[in-house]
């Protein structure tokens, strides 16, 4: 059957992403976090726990999880239905790609239904614009039985897109929605980071779960720049915050009740380590397990899951937690360019 242009969409972004992978990770900003080792860790491997709680009533048995990626295309029903499957049998989170196609494409349903069939007692995220209406947010928790919402924030991307968005006035529909809805919602970027004034604005309005999604990973400003053959917004392929700048700004502010989320340009068991360290609660990845997934096939993903998990158990032994929460006391140095922006930015 013919797919809709929205679904065309979704296909352009994964194959995009896939193109454009060597390209944006030939920069890993992690490597300007250095950890302190400890030669005493005092603690066996078994006594680590990598549960987390996200808040109440959401709880993931790994800190790292499948980030929001696609649905919406037939070519979508056929990577979440792996995906689905690959965080059943590891026991991971995974968020959905936005459903908000599904106000536009009825038949899109299908791709998104998958991930719940194939992962009934798993921990799903349903993604929707930060823009959504009520009903519709209702209508995506209630077809995936999510046990949270994640609202993305996406402005440069859409102002790249052709037929993108240019309303960005949704601070008070984002604070309706979490004050309806009984889940938690999480508030995320999809990869420009965020400043410690995004997140202060976001605690004001009653946001609580912050997953800052940094650049240094997947660049939309590079995939919709590739899609927008009107005007050239080269100027904006490195837009944004990379990933440890944004947790040390969230790091900077007074948390309260506030967890940080992290994600954007994580490609090992040790950037989930380090992303702990500089304070966050969780963390996604999407762009390396899809390359790995569309590279390399479902089993070195599998396998990949595998080892990210007993690495990840294995080096908060090392480091002497034993829970993912624990990691924020754990020392650690930061490089030239990373501790410029933090003295500039008053973050240290
Ligand atoms: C995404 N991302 C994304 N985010 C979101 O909130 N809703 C969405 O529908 C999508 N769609 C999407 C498609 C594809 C193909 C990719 C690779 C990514 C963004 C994603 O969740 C994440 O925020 C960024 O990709 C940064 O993380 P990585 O890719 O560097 O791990």
């Amino acid at each position: 059957m013919m797919e809709s242009r929205h679904a065309q969409r979704k296909n352009e972004h994964l194959s995009l992403a896939a193109k454009y992978y060597d390209q944006v990770h030939q920069h890993h900003y992690f490597d300007q976090v250095r950890l302190i080792h400890d030669s005493l860790p005092e603690m066996t491997t078994d006594d680590v726990d990598l549960h987390v709680e996200l808040a109440d009533n959401l709880e993931i048995e790994n800190p790292f999880y499948i980030e929001a990626m696609t649905g919406g295309s037939d070519q979508a029903l056929k990577i979440n239905r792996q995906l689905a499957q690959l965080a059943h049998k590891h026991h991971l989170a995974m968020a959905t790609g936005s459903l908000s196609i599904i106000n536009k494409d009825p038949q899109a349903f299908s791709s998104f239904e998958v991930i719940r069939e194939e992962n009934p007692d798993g921990i799903i995220f349903a993604n929707l614009s930060a823009s959504a209406s009520l009903d519709q947010a209702q209508a995506a928790i209630s077809l995936l039985k999510a046990n949270a919402l994640e609202l993305h924030i996406n402005a440069a991307q859409e102002l790249i897109m052709p037929e993108g968005d240019r309303d960005f006035n949704w601070l008070d529909n984002i604070q309706f929605l979490v004050n309806e809805l009984d889940i938690p919602v999480i508030v995320k970027e999809v990869g420009f980071g965020m400043s410690k004034t995004t997140i202060a604005k976001l605690q004001t309005h009653d946001v609580h779960l912050i997953n800052v999604s940094g650049r240094g990973g997947t660049n939309f400003a590079a995939i919709e720049n590739r899609r927008n053959h009107n005007i050239n917004f080269a100027s904006l392929l490195n837009w944004g915050q990379t990933t440890p700048e944004s947790l040390l700004e969230a790091h900077s502010i007074r948390r309260g009740k506030t967890e940080i989320i992290a994600s954007g340009g994580i490609t090992s068991p040790l950037d989930v380590i380090k992303a702990g360290v500089l304070g966050a609660r969780a963390v996604g990845v999407a762009g390396y397990f899809l390359n790995i997934l569309q590279r390399e096939g479902y089993d070195a993903l599998d396998q990949t899951l595998e080892e990210w998990q007993v690495i990840v158990k294995r080096s908060l032994a090392l480091l002497g937690c034993t829970s993912f929460t624990e990691l924020s006391r754990v020392e650690y140095v930061l490089g030239t360019d990373l501790l410029s922006y933090a003295r500039q930015r008053h973050l240290r």
